[in-house]
């Protein structure tokens, strides 16, 4: 129950807060525009002030209409808490549950100034991922789950705490959608309406699910998906790595941040193009990129140095991709493996800096005139696939990263990029890094990324969990098991923590179920302090994108999202403590739905029963969906199932036709 002095909601204020100072060497989101009209002004005003008692209206309104005119959207700076905000030990929170308390920390780590891109604007990652819309709303989730019990759930509309409401001990303590917009208007200039009203959040996908960990959480993914693109495009073998093999790409970001990490540590050299030199020397001082430059001769006498001595190394070239590939091109400088994670699911807002713009200048103009840096951005696009095309002719593999690239190059103009220039929806000319190589290989398996927080803030939690998570894997079962095991051996060596003591491990759903009851029995028996799991969402089940997750499902119902909502349903029915579904997260408003979860690990025997169907259910929905869809290897997967669950339940198999017989008969119509 709520305190009867805390029952007055809104904030409950002695006085206003200060006008908070702003460090300087922080980023800062830039503007999203100002296109409201009047009355939108006036209801966005409205809006805002619906968490401030009346009598600060008058004092806030000037201040927040100034916020909506210059940075697009009323963040209520006022109401951010002074100074820097990191994740602390679980037991330094107020609350009434171990939920109530873990949760917090789970957002304040998302808002660490080591972990956020632009950490005062609440944005975690992908440009525009942010932890709810307004820090009126963060103090309000707080305060609602500092008081949270086990017979409550807080409800979260796009990051607006409707409240906190009766359940049971069995159900969420936390539910929370993103962005979730009618069919009619779920588009992007909708949403960003509806955003600059402050009723609707991009959560991206564990930015507003509240479960993210940093660049790490993308390290393991982008290491296997450049591996696993070595073994298909390259012809490695299991065993072999990215050894004098170089890999181009663009973005150190918040998960592009993770590329010149994971090619290290799979073995090769990676040169990684950053226009915005905060985020390339962030990275460096944090260790992401070995060397920096902003001298191209520079940087491939280091290549040849490194592929000379067969060594890996990653390199940070501070400018703009497209004149790196225009370098590589005038020097005919052999790329096997290319990429691109600038934020193109984001290119008008921002995400992509158009070359001849440094990345100040692109802001600015941006800004001023919006129509002019569109012609820039489409013009620097097209620019770069003609580049792309030709340095692939020669040999280069190149893979679209899931931010939407060869979508953006096909809307700036380039129409010949699509399979089907009438139709992008048919697929480009090049593959999408789901369709050859995460699709298949990981995610039909059913392996996908798994995480846990050792929520004691130890350094000695991590170390026994990530020992006891090895023991549990069969490096001899599988290569993804292989490649799994490798990676949590060496993921203390590898340094990869930044913010709250968390690891990231790809695992199918017997591991993940293993793995988390055997975290649960050393919580019980005192081992470790309490754990919360959880997963991105880019996994087999949690997320319907046809521009990414479900891009290798080719049934037809790559337009749907049944599956991500029942995943949301199925994990809220099995008990996860944290259930979320979002639209937008990756690729951006209207092209995907993504859900996602965490689970508090408390040692007892009801998360036991949770972990057993939940962490099942969350994984083999999407297995079972990409059987249906004909997948090879998840029809494996399901058969294994189904012989070794007949007693527990049965998933439905496909009867596979012979195309002969249809293509025979349809040809003769
Ligand atoms: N890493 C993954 O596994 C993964 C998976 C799926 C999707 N993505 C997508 O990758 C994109 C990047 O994600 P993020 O979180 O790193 O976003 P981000 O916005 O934090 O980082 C992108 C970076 O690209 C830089 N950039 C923009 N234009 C550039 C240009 N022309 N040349 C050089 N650098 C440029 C920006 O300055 C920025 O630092 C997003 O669209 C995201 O959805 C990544």
């Amino acid at each position: 129950m709520l305190e009867n002095n805390e029952r007055k909601m809104p904030l409950q204020l002695e006085e206003l807060p200060p006008y908070p100072e702003f460090e300087e060497n922080v980023d800062r989101a830039p503007s999203r525009g100002f296109f409201l009209n009047r009355d939108e002004t006036i209801l966005a005003l409205k809006n805002a002030l619906r968490y401030v008692p009346r009598e600060y209206h008058e004092k806030l309104a000037g201040e927040f209409l100034e916020e909506l005119v210059n940075r697009g959207r009323i963040y209520g700076y006022r109401f951010r808490p002074p100074g820097r905000i990191k994740a602390r030990p679980v037991d330094e929170y107020e609350g009434k549950s171990i939920e109530g308390k873990a949760i917090q920390l789970m957002i304040d780590n998302n808002l660490d100034f080591d972990v956020a891109l632009f950490p005062y604007e609440l944005v975690t990652y992908g440009s525009t991922g942010q932890v709810c819309q307004n820090w009126m709303q963060y103090n309000l989730i707080k305060h609602y789950l500092k008081n949270l019990t086990r017979n409550q759930t807080l409800v979260v509309l796009s990051g607006h705490p409707l409240g906190l409401f009766p359940s049971r001990p069995e159900a969420p303590r936390v539910i929370m959608t993103n962005g979730l917009l009618i069919g009619e208007f779920d588009n992007q200039k909708e949403f960003n309406r509806a955003a600059a009203l402050g009723v609707s959040n991009y959560g991206q996908m564990t930015a507003g699910g509240w479960m993210y960990i940093g660049p790490q959480g993308i390290v393991h993914g982008t290491y296997i998906t450049i591996l696993n693109a070595g073994r298909r495009y390259l012809g490695l073998g299991n065993d072999e790595d990215l050894r004098g093999k170089l890999f181009v790409t663009s973005g150190l970001g918040g998960m592009s941040g993770a590329q010149p990490k994971a090619v290290e540590i799979a073995g090769g050299i990676g040169v990684i193009a950053e226009v915005n030199d905060k985020q390339t020397f962030k990275r460096h001082r944090q260790g992401w990129v070995s060397k920096v430059s902003d001298d191209l001769d520079e940087i491939f006498s280091w290549v040849d140095e490194y592929r000379e001595k067969m060594e890996p190394v990653s390199i940070g070239y501070r400018g703009n991709i497209v004149d790196l590939w225009e370098y590589i091109l005038e020097n005919d400088i052999k790329v096997e493996l290319g990429s691109d994670q600038t934020s193109c699911h984001a290119v008008y807002d921002g995400g992509y800096t158009p070359q001849g713009l440094t990345y100040e200048e692109a802001i600015e103009l941006k800004d001023r005139d919006p129509d002019a840096f569109k012609e820039a951005v489409d013009r620097s696009l097209v620019r770069q696939f003609e580049l792309l095309r030709k340095i692939t002719e020669k040999g280069m593999h190149f893979w679209d990263y899931g931010n939407s690239f060869l979508k953006a190059v096909y809307d700036a103009g380039a129409r010949e990029i699509a399979v089907d220039p009438d139709n992008p929806a048919n697929g480009f000319i090049f593959p999408s890094y789901i369709e050859d190589l995460m699709g298949p290989m990981v995610f039909d398996l059913g392996y996908g990324p798994f995480r846990w927080v050792c929520l004691s803030g130890k350094q000695e939690d991590l170390d026994k969990t990530d020992r006891a998570a090895a023991e549990c894997i069969d490096p001899d079962r599988c290569p993804q098991d292989r490649d799994n095991y490798r990676w949590i051996v060496n993921a203390k060596d590898n340094d990869l923590v930044v913010g709250s003591k968390a690891r990231i491990l790809y695992q199918d759903a017997q591991g993940r179920v293993r793995i988390a009851l055997k975290f649960n029995e050393m919580v019980r028996k005192g081992e470790v302090g309490p754990i919360m799991i959880g997963r991105d969402h880019h996994d087999p089940g949690g997320t319907d994108s046809p521009y990414r997750e479900t891009s290798n499902i080719k049934d037809g119902s790559n337009i749907t999202y049944d599956m991500a909502a029942h995943c949301f349903a199925g994990n809220i029915a099995r008990g996860m403590t944290m259930v979320v579904l979002s639209n937008g997260g990756g690729v951006g408003i209207g092209k995907v739905r993504n859900s996602g979860y965490g689970l508090v690990l408390d040692g007892s025997e009801r998360v036991d029963e949770i972990i057993r169907s939940a962490l099942e259910w969350d994984v083999m929905v999407g297995v079972s969906r990409r059987s249906w869809a004909r997948n090879e290897n998840s029809i494996k997967v399901v058969k294994d199932w189904n012989r070794d669950n007949g007693f527990r339940g049965f998933i439905t198999e496909p009867e596979i036709a012979d195309d002969s017989i249809l293509e025979k008969i349809v040809d003769e119509i």
